[in-house]
């Protein structure tokens, strides 16, 4: 049997993608997720799809916050390493209420690393975010560039950055990795899982994909006077199972036994995409025109973000597969397959 692995927020966009691919690499993959933003539904479908390996799945119905129950599934199980992606996202919602995002976000993870080392494990990888380079001075950003929050999520990632690196010096046997996301996007090409939003989603593939299934009637397009070569915003698309093969590459760095102490590592493709292409490449998968409102800018938005990613290249031997056609692909594939996500009557 492989290490066993607990993966906190493994229900979710990113983690259920990364569940499976932990299983299918060999690993055990002990869930714990609360369900706030997620359905168990998608962990079912990850070990649908992992085969055999499916019943290298566990699931645990627990919030971060309740250390008690943290406590007993560390002490019942022994487990290698945390992959952390339990966490509230929404950029607006975390301006309306800070404290419910400083409470999430910071209190659960502090409770996480408490637990971890009070049962000697000290191996994590923690979701980060480009978020944290804020309105970029220069691109590509790199590891190195210089970091700022713009709203209480983003401060939530720097945050806790910095308290693996403090955790990291005052304790040489943590090894922790922090992978800073650029944009994930699309979905296993199966179909059976991707992103399922709650509410009005925020970021551009949820809604393109609501557009062409008819849930919203137009996307509206924030800002078209950028100084890009269309006037629209640019980011670095990547596609969600590129992004979960980065954990695992991530994960056998840590395993492999060497002091590592706090790294960073931007996780994208390094090309920069916009808006409008992202549109038009969505439209050519899906074959359906997708209706436009062209609007202002969104307040708090960079206009060109996108990744160095020779870091990841060299010391994680970890470079993405997919490109803008296979994004699109997959979450339209998704998107017809779960008009309602999860919820969708068809589902299994
Ligand atoms: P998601 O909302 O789909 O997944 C997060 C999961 O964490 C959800 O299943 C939710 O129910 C769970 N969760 C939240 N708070 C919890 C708590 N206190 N206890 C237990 N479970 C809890 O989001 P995602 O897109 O999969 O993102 C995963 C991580 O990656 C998050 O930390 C997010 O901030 C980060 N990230 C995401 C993106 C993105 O665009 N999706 C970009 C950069 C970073
Ligand atoms: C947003 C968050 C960021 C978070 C990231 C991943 C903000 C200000 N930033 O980043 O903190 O880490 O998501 O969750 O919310 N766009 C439209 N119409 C839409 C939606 C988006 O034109 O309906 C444009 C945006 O202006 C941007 C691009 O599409 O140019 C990508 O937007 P989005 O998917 O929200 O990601 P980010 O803005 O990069």
């Amino acid at each position: 049997m492989g290490k066993t692995v607990l993966v906190t927020g493994g229900a979710g966009y990113i983690g259920s993608h990364t569940v499976l691919e932990l299983v299918k690499a060999g690993f055990k993959a002990v869930v714990v997720d609360n369900l706030d933003n997620s359905s168990e539904v998608a962990v079912k479908r990850a070990a649908e799809l992992a085969g055999d390996s499916g019943k290298n799945i566990d699931f645990h119905k627990i919030d971060l916050r309740d250390k008690e129950a943290l406590d007993k599934l560390f002490a019942s199980t022994a487990i290698e390493a945390v992959i952390h992606f339990a966490g509230l996202k929404a950029v607006g919602e975390s301006v309306k209420k800070p404290l419910l995002y400083y409470d999430n976000n910071i209190i659960g993870t502090v409770n996480l690393l408490d637990v971890m080392r009070a049962h000697g494990c000290k191996k994590l990888v923690f979701s980060s975010s480009a978020t944290v380079y804020g309105w970029p001075k220069e691109v590509p950003c790199t590891e190195e560039s210089p970091l700022f929050a713009m709203n209480p999520y983003g401060r939530t990632k720097l945050f806790i950055e910095e308290i693996c690196r403090d955790l990291c010096l005052s304790d040489p046997e943590w090894s922790i990795i922090l992978l800073r996301y650029f944009n994930p996007v699309g979905a296993h090409p199966s179909g059976l899982i991707g992103e399922d939003p709650r509410g009005i989603p925020n970021n551009l593939m949820p809604f393109l994909q609501q557009v062409a299934v008819e849930r919203m009637p137009a996307l509206t397009v924030f800002g078209t006077d950028y100084s890009t070569k269309d006037g629209t915003g640019i980011r670095d698309y990547i596609h969600v199972v590129d992004l979960s093969v980065g954990h695992i590459s991530a994960l056998q760095k840590l395993l492999d036994g060497s002091e590592l102490g706090c790294e960073v590592y931007n996780l994208g493709t390094g090309k920069g995409t916009s808006v409008l292409e992202m549109v038009a490449a969505f439209e050519k998968a899906s074959g359906k025109k997708i209706h436009l409102v062209l609007a202002g800018r969104r307040p708090g938005d960079a206009e060109t973000v996108y990744a160095s990613i020779a870091k990841a290249e060299k010391e994680l031997n970890w470079r993405a597969q997919f490109g803008i056609e296979e994004m699109c692909r997959d979450s339209w594939n998704w998107a017809c397959k779960n008009p309602w996500g999860y919820e969708s009557p068809d589902q299994s």
